[in-house]
């Protein structure tokens, strides 16, 4: 399959999950380069509904390794919970699963930092996961953070760890939260760096290896193309590089040993948080809700809905260089009239044909619509292309067209077989 990065190309939530389960098929490895459990996938294997949040969807594949790259951050204590839970529903966690030694770690600090500039942040709030994600990038710039390696190193990790929570409670003091009891967190990660110890490793080295030796890697992006630190719609986003870029630096994988950059995105879009959402729908929203879809698979929050947006979209398939796209979710807009596509914006009286910087201008947006005709047939049980009502073949083909890239895959429902390969 050659080495291929997978990225969301819209606000997150695109389905990636099970497009990485669809392509791991073909791939050896499978590797988390960014984020962290902030993310939520969402893998449905028979009637099994799984979701990921650090651990990378390739695990629920036999004989794939899965890697948690250097670039993500790792709450352990969710790590651990999250390979005990999967253990639990009979998915093998053992050798098949490693961990970069200097992914940085998310404390209780991050955390508890992260709800309270939320708080303070009132209305202008981002709406995050509250997972400590932000503060926990921001010491790993600050280069104040720690990493897993430290986190195993039982005799320097005290100290260390002593240091920053003396200072992170003084932040906490002044912004009126409760201080941090040093020794319950050293016990509890004390006894998360035991348990993961055995998979914490050098995967670069290991990835390079891997490469010698013509093993295919798969690269599981996570959050989309719109959360991105630099690209996204800043300061509505997370606080990594999600897009293909972020591939690289966050595995240690060079720029000219990838192949090929697929983007995924839904046949509409969804955002969960704030910020700006030019083409947002009401109608949309109620639609899907009312269809029991788009609740987030990590925070349960409902998520904003709207029409698909061109703009958005095509831009992120310059970002990413993106080769193929994988179009997710289709069958949620089989009972829609009038399925509408955002093809440009227009703020005030001037036209935009790509996102304009300022979050301000961003959210005064006005989408410029085009209109096709809704196919107002199920699509669920659509194997092939031709099996896809005429209506919907036309709807796939001009968002080819829009975005600049080509169709590869379609999605007609959360299953596996639910794929249909154009
Ligand atoms: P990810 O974060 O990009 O992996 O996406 P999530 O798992 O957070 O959200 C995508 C949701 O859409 C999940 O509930 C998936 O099971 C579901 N899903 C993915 N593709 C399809 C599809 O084609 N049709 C339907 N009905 N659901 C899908
Ligand atoms: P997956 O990988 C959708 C959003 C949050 C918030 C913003 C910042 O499942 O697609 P953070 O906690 O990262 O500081 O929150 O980013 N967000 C996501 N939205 N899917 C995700 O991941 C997300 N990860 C973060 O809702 O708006
Ligand atoms: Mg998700």
């Amino acid at each position: 399959m050659a080495n291929t990065i997978l990225v969301g190309a819209q606000w997150g939530d695109e389905g990636k999950g099970k497009i990485i389960d669809v392509l791991t098929e073909r791939a050896d490895i499978v590797v988390r380069y960014a984020g962290g459990n902030n993310a939520g996938h969402t893998v449905f294997v028979g009637k099994t509904r799984y979701v990921l949040h650090l651990v990378p969807s390739g695990i629920l594949r036999k004989n794939k390794l899965c890697v948690i790259g250097n670039g993500v951050v790792i709450d352990p204590i969710s790590l651990v919970l999250e390979i005990a839970g999967l253990r639990k529903l009979g998915v093998k966690v053992g050798k098949n699963l490693v961990v970069s030694e200097t992914a940085h770690v998310v404390f209780p600090y991050h955390r508890e930092l992260d709800t309270h500039r939320e708080h303070h942040k009132g209305k202008q709030k981002i709406g995050t996961t509250k997972r400590g994600i932000g503060p926990a990038y921001g010491d790993k710039a600050a280069r104040v953070g720690l990493r897993m390696v430290d986190l195993i190193q039982g005799d320097t990790f005290e100290h260390k760890l002593r240091q920053r929570i003396r200072e992170n409670n003084e932040v906490l003091k002044a912004l009126g939260a409760k201080p941090l009891a040093f020794a319950k967190v050293l016990r509890d990660y004390r006894e998360a760096g035991e348990f993961l110890k055995p998979f914490v490793t050098n995967t670069v080295v290991l990835l390079h290896h891997a490469m010698a030796e013509g093993k295919d890697l798969l690269f599981e992006g996570a959050q989309g193309t719109f959360l991105d630190i630099d690209h996204g719609t800043y300061p509505y986003v997370t606080s990594s590089n999600t897009t293909a870029g972020g591939a690289c630096a966050g595995s240690g994988v060079p720029p000219h040993r990838m192949d090929r950059v697929v983007g995924v995105m839904k046949a509409y879009t969804t955002r969960v948080g704030e910020g700006p959402l030019p083409t947002e729908d009401a109608g949309i929203s109620d639609l899907l809700h009312g269809m029991g879809r788009e609740f987030g698979a990590t925070t349960g929050r409902p998520r904003r809905c709207g029409w698909f947006d061109a703009v958005a979209v095509r831009h992120a398939v310059m970002v990413n260089g993106m080769d193929d796209i994988a179009v997710t979710n289709l069958d949620g807009l089989d009972t829609v009239e009038t399925i509408r596509v955002g093809i440009g914006y227009r703020v005030g009286g001037r036209r935009y044909d790509h996102l304009p910087a300022a979050v301000e201008a961003l959210a005064q947006c006005e989408p410029i619509y085009a209109e096709f005709p809704g196919w107002r047939q199920p699509t669920s049980a659509a194997r092939r292309w031709k099996d896809l009502p005429v209506k919907a073949r036309a709807y796939l083909r001009a968002l080819q067209e829009l975005v600049g890239a080509r169709l590869s895959l379609v999605s007609v429902g959360p299953g596996r077989e639910q794929t249909i390969a154009v």
